[in-house]
């Protein structure tokens, strides 16, 4: 049985998560401002460094996998404190987590380790995220990201979330496959769900911008509930997901599917051509 990580371990989506996982038997340090084993808030610095250390103690430095759920939807005035919780709440997580998953791997017979990420398919469903937004949060700069925000006004909110899970997923694409993760026995993969109905949605629903999330189009019908998405999220955590790496695995009803069938898979630009040979030779060198 494994030791698992999970933040926002104490609603929603984290918390089905915990539960599948306890259910198996497995033991679970959860993450949240409440009801968890390790109490911290992960909108400041002090916090994220305080809960990496903790869950380090806990685990005595060795995880078979990790969860990192903990998130905060749109809601007026909360541009800044939802980029802090949903992109570094997450990369500086994983980042100190690091070794100890790496650990787990490392013993004799072990399994792959494996990390979900909750993104979110607002990431490609939000027309006109800048890319000054996204490079801002990969880049770690505080005030290129305050005056990405700031241009959108009373929308900054719905770019903050899209952009930070946006980020998130290229995070998770470009460090999945290093040596330092993959390499080192790590699978890292997102989930991006849709709407799925649990206490963030449902403030969403009480709020003003109820009749733009009603309207929202999802092909399937109704929202996800949780209990599918934890479902998605232990599969990603169990043997079968051991050829998985870097893979933002969308599960929304068919949103992102309706605003962009045809946006992905897209073909390789042929200008693409010699990053492609560059980064082959690189393998080469890797390999050889
Ligand atoms: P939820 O609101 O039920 O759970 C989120 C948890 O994060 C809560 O327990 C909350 O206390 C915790 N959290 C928030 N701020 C925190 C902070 N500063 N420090 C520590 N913990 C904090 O939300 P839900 O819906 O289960 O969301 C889970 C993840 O899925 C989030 O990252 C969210 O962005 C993402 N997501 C949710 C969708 C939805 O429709 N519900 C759709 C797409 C993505």
């Amino acid at each position: 049985m494994g030791t698992y990580a999970i933040t926002g371990a104490a609603s929603g989506m984290g918390k089905e998560s915990a539960a599948r996982l306890r259910a198996g038997g497995h033991t679970v340090i959860g993450v949240d401002l409440h009801d968890a084993e390790i109490v911290a808030d992960l909108s400041t610095a002090e916090g994220r460094a305080g809960a990496a250390a903790r869950v380090l103690e806990s685990s005595e430095g060795r995880l078979d996998g990790a969860v990192l759920a903990a998130g905060l939807g749109p809601a007026p005035g909360r541009e800044a404190i939802i980029s802090q919780v949903n992109f570094f709440g997450t990369t500086e997580l994983l980042t100190a987590w690091r070794p100890a998953l790496a650990a787990a791997a490392a013993e004799a017979d072990a399994p792959t380790s494996k990390v979900v990420v909750f993104a979110s398919n607002s990431a490609t469903t939000t027309p006109g995220i800048p890319g000054t937004l996204v490079s801002a949060f990969l880049g770690n700069r505080p005030e290129r990201l305050r005056r990405s925000l700031a241009v959108f006004g009373k929308n900054a909110p719905a770019f903050a979330y899209g952009g930070s899970k946006l980020a998130l997923s290229r995070w998770v694409r470009r460090q999945a496959v290093t040596a330092q993760w993959a390499g080192a026995g790590i699978r890292l993969n997102a989930i991006a769900p849709g709407a799925v109905l649990t206490p963030l949605l449902q403030s969403q629903l009480d709020g003003e911008g109820h009749g733009q999330i009603e309207a929202f189009p999802i092909p399937t019908g109704g929202y996800g509930r949780p209990e599918q998405i934890a479902e998605w999220v232990t599969f990603m955590l169990s043997p079968a997901a051991e050829f998985l790496c870097g893979s933002i695995i969308y599960v929304d009803g068919g949103t992102d599917a309706y605003f962009r069938g045809d946006d992905w898979p897209a073909a390789m630009s042929f200008l693409a051509l010699p990053r492609w040979l560059r980064l082959s030779r690189a393998w080469a060198r890797r390999a050889g």
